[in-house]
């Protein structure tokens, strides 16, 4: 046969074609069936037209027990290569679970970590999407292997480059925890499932029967476990929450913030008609944030998880910022647990990416009750504490109403480093609440008055007027002014102005230890 360029492309064609069939039509039939896109359709369907170049399309598994000999593996499970998103490269990964069920074999592995070298050193951010039964049976201890090469990475890279993990099948076993060492986790409602052992381990340990979704579906791990930051209806939804956060954060750890063009909030969000004066009645802090964001723009995370807390990016003056905020509209915005927690790794997350911080406080301070003592609120609260007092990055706190006890320390006080502080005229800067504070204080005089309840009143109101505002602490240095509400925005841009020279030393460790 005669060699020429012809039939080498041909042989490629071939190769190609084979190769990317993946396991077959009957297989991507079913998929796509119960509403899940090939994987290379996701691939296509995330970056920019014509972007993406595809890597180790031709790797073969060696595995060679329990019948994988000569056993096909199209790509061995799994798609690699480099695309664009919104012009800005990325690396990416996704299983295909068409392929021996998505599971990662020895190669599939190689495959995944070769991509993941590829982002870390070019300062990409990476994106996976995971769609696996988990170690490939079959393979072993190779399989184990190839988790830990990936864990491993996945350390390496965190607070290097972004690390997205999109859940898009069933994640089982090892399938999981690197997802849980990236920094954002999307799900899709009905699509997505994460779990360590599935339904039939736990029917045959536990004799108990639960479902996939009940187990570890998107609204779990949404709305109960934390353990997922993006809820979406559909795939297609799913891709466009994953672009519209890449377009917050930059690319890498060293990468100068990109400025957008400066749109002023809209006149929709009146920052003097969002909160009630009376600091008993709630509203939603995020039309607070509206109020405050270039085009009141805000992009909030975890936003079914722990509501007391808000977290999320926004633009000022065309720069992203991340907003930590009080949620009064639920459990009346106090920290516990899972509040602290929320926060504490989104403050890091910034931090290790220059984005600067903007905290709204409005709070009653911890949530008191046996159930926090022994869920460990001592170990959580102490997150939120490392957290602020560890970041560097420009900090501003505005005091909206209540800011009191261990939660006017821990929401980034003057105590912990924050650069500038601001308080509301309404805001009760105190220990306590005055009720509390009047019972414990006033305690004897409370008893012993002729009419105890009348007393009780009395003793708040004198409380309230000597604690319950921020002139106290503006005494003392610890805010520094007392600003209108209409002024907040005008603050909070001219202190980001200048902290952009912000400059801080800390003294020199191989690293913290955090209260993980
Ligand atoms: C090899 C696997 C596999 C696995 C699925 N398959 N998981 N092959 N290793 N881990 C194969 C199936 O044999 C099947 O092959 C195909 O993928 C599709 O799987 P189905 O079971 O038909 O799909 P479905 O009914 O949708 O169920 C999906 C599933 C289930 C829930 C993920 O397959 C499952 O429970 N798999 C095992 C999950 C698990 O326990 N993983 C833990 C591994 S241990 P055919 O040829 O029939 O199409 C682990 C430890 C790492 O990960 C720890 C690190 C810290």
């Amino acid at each position: 046969m005669a060699l020429n360029l012809g039939s080498k492309l041909r042989e490629l064609e071939r190769k190609t074609e084979k190769a990317i069939r993946g396991g077959g039509e009957q297989a991507i039939a079913k998929q796509k069936a119960m509403g899940k896109l090939p994987a290379r359709e996701r691939i296509n369907y995330l970056v920019d037209e014509g972007s993406f170049y595809e890597y180790d399309l031709f790797i073969e598994h060696d595995a060679r027990e329990f019948g994988m000999d000569g056993k096909e593996l199209p790509g061995d499970g799994v798609v690699i290569g480099t695309g664009k998103i919104n012009g800005r490269p990325v690396a990416i990964f996704a299983q295909d679970f068409t392929v021996a069920g998505g599971s990662l074999g020895l190669m599939h592995a190689r495959k995944i970590t070769k991509i993941m070298d590829y982002a870390l050193r070019m300062r990409i951010p990476l994106i996976g999407i995971n769609d696996s039964g988990g170690a490939r049976i079959q393979e072993g201890v190779n399989s184990l292997a190839g988790y830990g090469e990936i864990f491993f990475r996945n350390t390496l890279a965190s607070g290097v480059i972004p690390q997205i993990s999109v859940i898009l099948g069933p994640c089982a076993g090892g399938a999981v925890y690197s997802p849980a060492l990236t920094d954002f986790v999307f799900m899709v409602d009905n699509i997505s499932k994460m779990f360590i052992t599935g339904p039939e381990v736990i029917k045959s340990v536990l004799g108990e029967e639960i479902s996939m979704e009940e187990l570890g579906g998107a609204r779990v791990h949404n709305e109960i476990t934390g353990n997922a930051h993006f809820f979406a209806l559909s795939e297609e939804e799913c891709f466009k929450q994953i672009k519209t956060l890449l377009s917050f954060v930059p690319s890498n750890n060293e990468q100068p913030q990109a400025t957008v063009e400066v749109k002023e909030p809209k006149k929709q969000f009146n920052i003097e008609k969002v909160v009630p004066v009376d600091p008993t009645r709630p509203y939603d802090v995020r039309n607070v944030i509206r109020a405050l964001a270039d085009d009141s723009d805000f992009f909030e995370i975890q936003e079914k998880w722990a509501g007391n807390i808000v977290i999320g990016f926004g633009r000022l003056d065309g720069q992203t910022v991340g907003f930590v905020a009080n949620q009064p509209l639920v459990l009346a915005g106090v920290l516990d647990c899972d509040s602290s927690d929320k926060a504490a790794r989104f403050i890091r997350y910034c931090d290790a990416f220059n984005i600067p911080l903007i905290t709204i406080e409005d709070m009653p301070g911890y949530l008191p009750g046996v159930d926090q003592e022994h869920a460990g609120v001592i170990r959580h609260g102490a997150k939120l504490l490392y957290a602020y007092s560890e970041a560097t990055v420009p900090r501003i706190t505005v005091i909206l109403r209540k800011a009191y006890g261990g939660g006017y320390i821990a929401m980034n006080s003057r105590h912990l480093r924050a650069d500038f502080v601001f308080a509301w005229p309404m805001a009760e800067i105190a220990v306590m609440g005055p009720q509390g504070a009047a019972n414990i204080i006033f305690r004897k005089e409370i008893m012993e008055a002729p009419d105890p309840e009348a007393m009780r009143k009395q003793k708040v109101e004198e409380y309230k007027e000597k604690f319950a505002n921020p002139y106290v602490a503006a005494a003392k240095g610890y805010i520094d002014s007392v600003i209108s509400p209409k002024e907040t925005r005008k603050f909070i841009l001219q202190s980001l102005e200048l902290s952009k020279t912000k400059t801080v030393g800390r003294p020199h460790k191989k690293h913290g230890i955090p209260p993980f």
